[in-house]
């Protein structure tokens, strides 16, 4: 499905003056115009609430990506003078009429041929009413393609998120909502798929006879900032783990596809969230540990707790931490754990994947007394990106002696960080009408009833919180976790098997 590769589109970017629309979707949009990857025959209407003129939603828009170039920004004036501005009101009808008379003047000046991109970057309490408005009021009935992004978080349950699914729903069909999963969009989680894929050696071992454990981590130095009120009622579980944690699972797990094309890609990623083993009252308190952060020191400066974060409860209940371990049973896995751990205020900041294999049957260097490392697979997703194979191989001039070693490969990618060009690539794909890499429906609903089942028994259960340091890797429990099954975390930095 799709469309040239030049695509041309009418973008209306509701939320255009948060935060979001500034540090990610207006540098994206620039460096795709930049790249030429965007057709002259393009415009943006702004959509927000506060009062402005085009001029001054032009001069912000320029301001953005100035702030995010690296270059100077040159046809940044060119770049701003397809954007447009709109104050709206979310619930008002005449809003929205006013909206469509707009949008058909600029499909016509900017011969968008009818497609329409419906970005909604804005708090989700409102992303039902704005779907049912564009479908009443007739924005949604085009010439060309219609299609919906919509940021996260999708609902707040799975019940939430089926209510929202059903309301979007009157106005679009399954394959025009675009779900975002902002992972999806970092490059070393799109090589996920071709590192199993393209390669000989890997498929072949990748099953419960040759891996023993697999370790995803998405670690953060920073605390919730001035998120305390979403945060609250979210929590690391719902904010991390539904979404960008499980989606890297599902990746990691999925049966090769018969066809790299988006149904079938997220078939099998389906398949493999079906496949998880449901956890829920007694039994999650086995399989999942949760942690709120305490004060402590991050770059040597002291930071404050949790409880004292600004919007937060002083006596708050919500995690900052959690770590899980999650089964697939199907052939392919049954036995072997996907461990997953997200927590902010964390030492560092690193996202990373470690394939861990089973331990060769003997060992022949026992003489030595040595013991060998296991090999493992190393797929760095931030800040560096790229591969490390873990191997074993002889000390020089000593064949009775193994030595760690590291095959490595660093795909540096733009100022070696992916964001914003996770969204860059995410916008790309939307426009072409690729919708591979964002999230079906399907893969929601199993995400939600996954996690329902332990937020739940979490919210009956109040925790003995704060239970680590910012600045640490979190809770104790957590490596107790690993420790039940005689496995240990790989450190959240620099992985140096040698050091371990
Ligand atoms: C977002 C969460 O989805 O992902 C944030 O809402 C989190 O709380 C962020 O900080 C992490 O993204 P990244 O790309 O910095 O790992």
């Amino acid at each position: 499905m799709r469309q040239n590769e030049q695509p041309s589109a009418l973008i209306m970017i509701f939320g255009a003056t948060g935060d979001l629309a500034n540090r990610k979707l207006f540098p994206s949009l620039y460096r795709l115009f930049e790249k030429g990857n965007l057709s002259e025959n393009f415009a943006v209407i702004g959509v927000a609430r506060r009062p402005l003129s085009n001029e001054q939603f032009q001069e912000n828009v320029k301001k953005s990506v100035q702030s995010a170039a690296s270059n100077e920004g040159e046809n940044i004036d060119e770049f701003a003078s397809h954007f447009y501005y709109h104050s709206h009101d979310v619930t008002d009808t005449n809003s929205y009429v006013f909206l469509r008379d707009m949008a058909a003047k600029l499909d016509e000046q900017y011969k968008t041929m009818g497609n329409r991109i419906f970005y909604l970057a804005m708090a989700p309490e409102f992303f039902g009413t704005i779907a049912i408005h564009l479908n009443e009021d007739g924005l949604t009935n085009v010439a060309g393609f219609k299609r919906l992004v919509i940021e996260k978080p999708f609902g707040h349950d799975l019940k939430s998120a089926k209510a929202l699914n059903n309301q979007i729903r009157t106005a679009f069909s399954e394959d025009e909502i675009y779900r975002i999963d902002h992972y999806l969009g970092k490059e070393m989680v799109r090589n996920i798929e071709v590192i199993r894929f393209a390669n000989a050696i890997f498929e072949p071992l990748w099953n419960n006879r040759y891996i023993s454990n697999i370790q995803v981590t998405s670690s953060e130095t920073l605390g919730v900032e001035e998120r305390g009120r979403y945060y609250e009622n979210s929590g690391a579980l719902r904010d991390m783990v539904q979404n960008h944690m499980l989606q890297m699972v599902a990746l990691l797990a999925m049966e090769p596809p018969i066809k790299l094309n988006t149904e079938e890609i997220r078939s099998e990623k389906v398949k493999v969230l079906r496949a998880m083993r449901t956890i829920k009252d007694d039994k999650v308190d086995k399989y999942f540990v949760r942690g709120q952060y305490g004060e402590g020191l991050i770059n040597d400066q002291k930071v404050s707790g949790y409880r004292e974060e600004q919007m937060v409860d002083p006596q708050s209940n919500t995690e900052t931490f959690v770590a899980g371990k999650l089964l697939i049973d199907n052939f392919r896995w049954a036995g072997v754990p996907f461990y997953i751990r997200t927590g902010k205020r964390m030492k560092s900041k690193s996202t990373k994947i470690v394939i861990q294999f089973k331990d060769i049957p003997m060992n022949l260097y026992y003489k030595t007394e040595q013991t060998l490392n296991p090999n493992l697979l190393v797929i760095h997703i931030q800040p560096e990106e790229g591969i490390t194979l873990h191997l074993n191989a002889q000390k020089t001039g000593n064949h009775m002696n193994a030595t760690p070693v590291k095959l490595s490969y660093a795909n540096t990618g733009i100022d070696g960080i992916n964001t914003p060009e996770a969204y860059e690539k995410l916008l790309y794909d939307c426009m072409r009408g690729d919708a591979t890499n964002f999230t079906h429906w399907d893969e929601v609903a199993l995400s939600w009833s996954f996690v329902d089942n332990i937020s739940q028994f979490w919210q009956k259960t109040p925790a003995q919180f704060p239970n680590y340091e910012s600045g640490s890797a979190g809770p104790k429990e957590s490596d107790v976790l690993l420790a039940r099954d005689g496995f240990y975390w790989w450190p959240i930095g620099d992985l140096e098997v040698e050091n371990c």
